[in-house]
Formats: C-alpha cells, sequence, structure tokens
C-alpha cells in the first residue's frame, strides 16, 4: 500500500542523470543568450536584442519543463552552477553561429538521451523528450535561416539593415 502513497520514481536512474545534464545544457544555453541579448542592445540591434532575450527565456523554459518532469516523476531535479558563458563576440554573424552550434549540441545530447531512455525502457522520458526533439528541429531550423539572410546581404551591408531583416523572436 506505501507503494501507491508515495508516487514511484518510474524514470531510469540513469536517464534521471542524463536529463540533469540536460537541464545543465538548457540553463547555460539560457545564460548565453542573455549574454548575446546584452551585446546586440549595446549595439542598438534591436531586432537581435529582441530575438535573444526571448531566446533566454525560452531556453529556461526549457529547463524548467524537464526540471519539472524529473520531479513529477519521483526523481530528484538539480538546479545548476551555470559556468563559462561567453559574452564576447567579433560579430553579430559570429552571434548566431555561435547560437547555431550551441543549438547543435543541445539536439544531440536530446538524441543521446533519448536513445539511452530507449535502451532501458524508460518510455515516459522517451515520450516526454518527443516534444523536445521536434523543438530542437523548429530551433535549428530558424538559426540557419537567419545565417542565410546573412549569405544574402554580404559582408558590407551594415550592420542595422542586415538586423532590421531578422526575426524578432
Ligand atoms: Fe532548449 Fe534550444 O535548446
Amino acid at each position: 500500500m506505501k507503494t501507491a502513497i508515495r508516487k514511484q520514481m518510474t524514470i531510469n536512474p540513469e536517464v534521471m542523470d542524463s536529463l540533469n545534464n540536460q537541464i545543465s545544457m538548457e540553463m547555460h544555453a539560457s545564460a548565453s543568450y542573455l549574454a548575446m541579448a546584452s551585446w546586440c542592445d549595446q549595439r542598438g540591434l534591436l531586432n537581435s536584442k529582441a530575438f535573444f532575450y526571448n531566446q533566454s527565456e525560452e531556453e529556461r523554459g526549457h529547463a524548467m519543463k524537464i526540471f519539472s518532469f524529473v520531479n513529477e516523476n519521483g526523481g530528484a531535479a538539480i538546479s545548476p552552477s551555470i559556468e563559462s558563458v561567453n559574452n564576447d563576440f567579433d560579430s553579430l554573424r559570429g552571434v548566431y553561429e555561435a547560437s547555431l552550434e550551441q543549438e547543435i549540441k543541445v539536439t544531440e545530447s536530446i538524441f543521446k538521451t533519448f536513445k539511452q531512455a530507449r535502451s532501458v525502457d524508460d518510455f515516459t522520458t522517451e515520450i516526454f523528450l518527443q516534444w523536445f526533439i521536434t523543438e530542437q528541429s523548429e530551433e535549428e531550423d530558424t538559426f540557419r535561416s537567419i545565417l542565410d539572410i546573412f549569405d544574402l546581404m554580404g559582408d558590407n551591408t551594415p550592420l542595422k539593415m542586415i538586423d532590421e531583416r531578422l526575426p524578432k523572436e
């Protein structure tokens, strides 16, 4: 009867470790986007500024989604320490390139945890992570389309003119 009263851990313990690592990656992404938003803000790049503030919020939302999932399934979510956030960028294109690289790493990590969950029959986590797979695909597409705009406009176009063509969110 005790098992019915206290919620059992329904996620695999090793998968839980990977989910905690994912929380850390998402929070790091959030902090990174905040640094990018600040860089754009200081240079009056209004669309990019709004875009990265929004991205930062979204990534925090992703972290919290996983955080709640872990605790709601009887696990222990860990609040991560965030280190090595880069605040220094050479160019606006560099900011977007760094973003795409970051998203690719996040996608790879989600795939890894998804496969891990599948291999240990952790169906709860497998289903939960499906949303993230779709989300990552959309985010990578967004950054690739933005980098296409840089290619189309060429390196000699003033930054503000490029920024005006970029999405705000
Ligand atoms: Fe939540 Fe875009 O990584």
